[in-house]
């Protein structure tokens, strides 16, 4: 499977989203984390800020929604045409459901799990699923270290899937540092936020990802 790298802009500079989103046109996806102070112990920014960033790059969006009663809002957030929409495992008491509306919606479905939770849930909906995101920090914030159990789960994860073609995303922590090994576990999309964001060069930093895993 093709490896993409998705820009988070949790960790951009939100004074200055146009150049910002020009600095990352080397990505393949821009992704969204939004959180609501439920799900996660953090608000960060919702549909009006997707919206704006939709009409100011070319590349597909990518939309994480760590929220409670993700099925209240899929409707709204596939109005801005996202390449895929993420809903938390732990929020969604009626997956199926959730992931079939998506698909319905015109989107790609994406399930993400907390680092505690086990992957046994998902056996019974891979048909469903276009993504798989392994969280590999707990969610609600950026900049936090990568959790090295998460490794085992991420070779779990590819088993599980086997030749169906779910993408497996992890996000969390994510660099230059361990981007390999990620990808030698069987993960292979990427979301990486201060990593990309707080380099001197964030194309340049892209880059180096790609090749690191090259
Ligand atoms: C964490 C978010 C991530 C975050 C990653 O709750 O889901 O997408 O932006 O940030 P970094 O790459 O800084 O760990
Ligand atoms: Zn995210």
């Amino acid at each position: 499977m093709n490896i993409r790298i998705s820009a988070s802009i949790l960790a951009a500079d939100f004074c200055n989203l146009r150049a910002e989103l020009a600095k990352v046109k080397g990505a393949d996806l821009v992704h969204f984390d939004v959180m609501d102070g439920q799900f996660v112990p953090n608000i960060s920014f919702g549909l009006p800020v997707i919206e704006a960033v939709s009409r100011c790059t070319e590349l597909p969006l990518d939309v994480h929604l760590m929220i409670k009663h993700p099925e209240n809002y899929l409707e709204q957030f596939a109005a801005v045409r996202p390449e895929i929409i993420t809903v938390h495992y732990e929020a969604a008491v009626h997956l199926q459901r959730t992931l079939a509306r998506i698909r319905e919606l015109g989107c790609k479905a994406g399930v993400s799990l907390n680092p505690h939770t086990p992957l046994d849930g998902l056996r019974y909906v891979l048909d469903d699923l276009d993504l798989i995101l392994v969280m590999t920090v707990n969610p609600g914030f950026g900049g936090q270290r990568f959790i090295p159990a998460m490794l085992e789960k991420i070779r779990d994860c590819r088993e599980l899937i086997g030749a169906r073609p779910i993408e497996l995303q992890v996000d969390g922590g994510v660099s230059v540092e361990n981007i390999r090994e990620l990808a030698e576990a069987g993960a292979n999309n990427f979301v990486a936020g201060s990593a990309i964001f707080q380099a001197e060069d964030p194309a340049a930093y892209i880059e180096a990802l790609r090749r690191a895993v090259r």
